[in-house]
């Protein structure tokens, strides 16, 4: 039995192919666990699939088979394929952050548009395995394209809990043109993540939301392939934006694997970086100054009505926050908030550079530019932050931003858009007085 699931709070087994997401003994959040084949797993084997051409290795999950799901018969594999993202460094706004060595990897260049698409790969083939014919998620949006996208590729229906408020206009447009089955409910995430596992049991439906350890098994691979790019040497710190805190969750038990099995030599530091109106890790998580280990500051969960531009993180309620909490243990991690304002503009920031994200995925500029001015990020250490989602998901933010139209938030770095009239002579003003 090369893999099976584990609860991380009192260690009980079940078998791989039962359909569960919480321990039937105490609640507990399971783990996908594999028993790796060392004598196989190398960094020269990942490294020997670079550039593959044929199914399952040409994706950037499914390229780490052997510690993602080592047993599977790739008959199952729903892949479109995924992952192979770009690593970009970003000299600029390193300075603009105060480092000196920053990379962006950019997960919104997924096939849909973000990192859930590592996730769906994992959870959507799982649903295959255990013979599921309907998958369903509560999505403030990118689960939900994420989900329809690879549900219609399985040929298996997908059903979708919306908020009926706050939905970016992209990702809405996406789950309905995908196929999948969409309900909006009025009811915020945290609520519709109750209702979808509510309802998936009563009518034995997959529940693909986070809470499905297969997700964060494919997620786990933004990791491997951060890894894999910077030659398998380990940044100083990884700086992911946190909602649910799946990434936070997989990206620790990803990081704790390398280390084990030798492909790391050291483990790099997470940095959970929340939207200030829905931060309820970072006000569990506060330091305390007179304790030198930083970890002892955790407490329980304090569940908030979140609210944030940010709509991908507007999570009060985050269903990981106990794997996250021990992915921070683990990694010397730390937590750390941003405003809205700081949001928008480090997100107009890496827009500029030609690169750009939707809005959640700035927490991770505007959070290393916090953590390096509060000297907890020193300057010459290698930073890498995930950009989790692309710059089209959102327009309508995007948009308003530049326009300086959105509420109680006035843009730093704003680009008017012009006006003028149909004759050259018009133009040729216009441009020559912005000269
Ligand atoms: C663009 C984007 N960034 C960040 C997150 C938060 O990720 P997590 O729930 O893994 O913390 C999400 C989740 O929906 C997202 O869509
Ligand atoms: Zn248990």
């Amino acid at each position: 039995m090369a893999s099976f699931l584990q609860c991380m709070d009192c260690q009980k087994q079940y078998p791989i192919n039962q359909v569960i997401y919480t321990c039937e003994a105490c609640g507990g959040l399971l783990d996908v666990k594999h028993e790796f084949n060392r004598t196989l797993i190398s960094r020269e084997l990942f490294d020997s699939r670079l550039g593959a051409l044929q199914a399952p290795y040409n994706s950037g999950v499914w390229r780490y088979k052997e510690l993602i799901y080592p047993d599977l018969d790739k008959k199952f594999i729903v892949s479109k394929p995924e992952g192979n993202t770009n690593l970009y460094h970003v000299p600029k706004l390193a300075a603009w952050a105060g480092v000196s060595n920053l990379y962006l990897k950019h997960e919104g260049e997924n096939p849909t548009g973000s990192f859930k698409d590592r996730g769906m790969t994992g959870g959507v083939t799982q649903a295959r395995v255990l013979g599921m014919q309907r998958v369903a998620c509560a999505s403030t949006g990118n689960t939900s394209a994420a989900l329809a996208a690879y549900a219609a590729s399985a040929g298996i229906q997908g059903i979708i809990f919306f908020e009926n408020k706050n939905i970016a206009l992209g990702k809405l447009s996406q789950a309905i043109a995908y196929g999948a089955t969409c309900i909006q409910i009025d009811a915020d995430f945290d609520r519709n993540l109750e209702l979808v596992r509510e309802v998936s049991a009563q009518l034995g439906i997959y529940v693909l939301n986070s809470v499905n350890p297969f997700r964060l098994e494919g997620q786990k691979t933004i990791m491997f392939e951060v890894i894999q790019q910077l030659k398998w040497q380990a940044p100083d710190w990884i700086v992911v934006p946190g909602g649910n805190l799946g990434n936070t969750s997989a990206f620790g038990k990803g990081l704790v694997e390398l280390y084990e099995l030798g492909l790391i030599d050291k483990l790099p530091r997470i940095a959970v970086i929340q939207a200030e109106g829905a931060s309820p890790l970072f006000h569990s998580y506060q330091p305390n100054p007179d304790i030198k280990d930083y970890q002892r500051g955790i407490d329980e969960l304090t569940p908030m009505k979140a609210n944030t531009i940010a709509t991908a993180i507007k999570i009060g309620n985050p269903v990981n926050y106990p794997k996250a909490v021990r992915a921070l243990r683990q990694t010397n991690g730390v937590v750390e908030k941003v405003t809205d304002q700081e949001i928008m503009d480090a997100k107009a920031l890496i827009d500029a550079q030609g690169i750009g994200c939707e809005p959640a995925s700035a927490c991770s500029l505007a959070g290393v530019r916090k953590l390096t001015q509060t000297g907890i990020i020193q300057a010459g250490q290698t930073v890498v932050g995930i950009l989790t989602g692309h710059l089209l998901k959102d327009p309508d933010a995007t948009i308003k931003y530049h326009q300086n139209t959105l509420d109680n938030l006035s843009a730093s770095y704003p680009n008017q858009l012009l006006q003028a009239v149909g004759d050259a002579r018009s133009i040729i003003k216009l441009l020559t007085e912005r000269e």
